[in-house]
């Protein structure tokens, strides 16, 4: 599938809410409650200068509908004290419809073009170790496993690894 993918903007609020609430369900965020239109308006306004948020659109097809928002992805602070400022952490989403059709490779390489950019040095990404797809997204981008924290997060009953990746800009 041929997906564009642009700067996040506040239109794209209840599209990108639709598809991280969906993963609140589940166990790829440690949320447990689902965002509000104010609270992913709020995310959008906080991710729209040096960590900045992105979607991908697939074109709306021969009907000449409006492009739809299949995924959307950030760059975050990795942690608030100013000494890991050079370091930021990435997130990428891709709505259930339209995985395994290049929607993550398109989101995370143009955030890692983005961070290079900028001039951070490198990326961190932090998965919960059930998470396959999101592994293998990231190491075939290049990202390699450097860590993992032995359940350090709890969900729904359950304790959550968290594997950690790195890519060096
Ligand atoms: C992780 C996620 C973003 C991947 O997005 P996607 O659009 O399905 O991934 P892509 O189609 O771009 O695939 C990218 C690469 O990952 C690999 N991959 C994706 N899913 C895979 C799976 N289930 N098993 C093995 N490899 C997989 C693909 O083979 C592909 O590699 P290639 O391009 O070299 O062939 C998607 O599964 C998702 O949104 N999951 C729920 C939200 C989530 O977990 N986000 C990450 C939070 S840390």
């Amino acid at each position: 599938m041929s997906v564009a993918v642009r700067a996040a903007r506040r239109a794209d609020a209840e599209a990108i809410r639709a598809i991280y609430n969906a993963e609140v369900e589940g166990f790829n965020t440690f949320d447990l409650t689902p965002r509000t239109l104010d609270d992913q308006v709020g995310w959008i306004d906080a991710h729209s200068g040096g960590h900045p948020a992105v979607v991908a659109e697939a074109p709306g097809g021969a009907t000449g509908a409006e492009p739809t928002v299949v995924g959307f992805g950030s760059l975050s602070p990795f942690r608030e004290r100013p000494g890991y400022a050079t370091t930021v952490e990435v997130s990428v989403y891709a709505h259930e419809a339209h995985r395994n059709r290049g929607v993550g490779r398109a989101l995370l390489g143009e955030l890692v073009g983005l961070a290079r950019g900028y001039g951070y040095h490198c990326i961190i990404a932090r998965v919960v170790g059930s998470n396959a797809p999101s592994i293998a997204l990231h190491e075939r981008c290049g990202f390699e496993q450097v860590g993992v924290e032995r359940e350090v997060g709890r969900k729904y009953g359950r304790w959550l690894d968290v594997v950690e990746l790195q890519l060096m800009l």
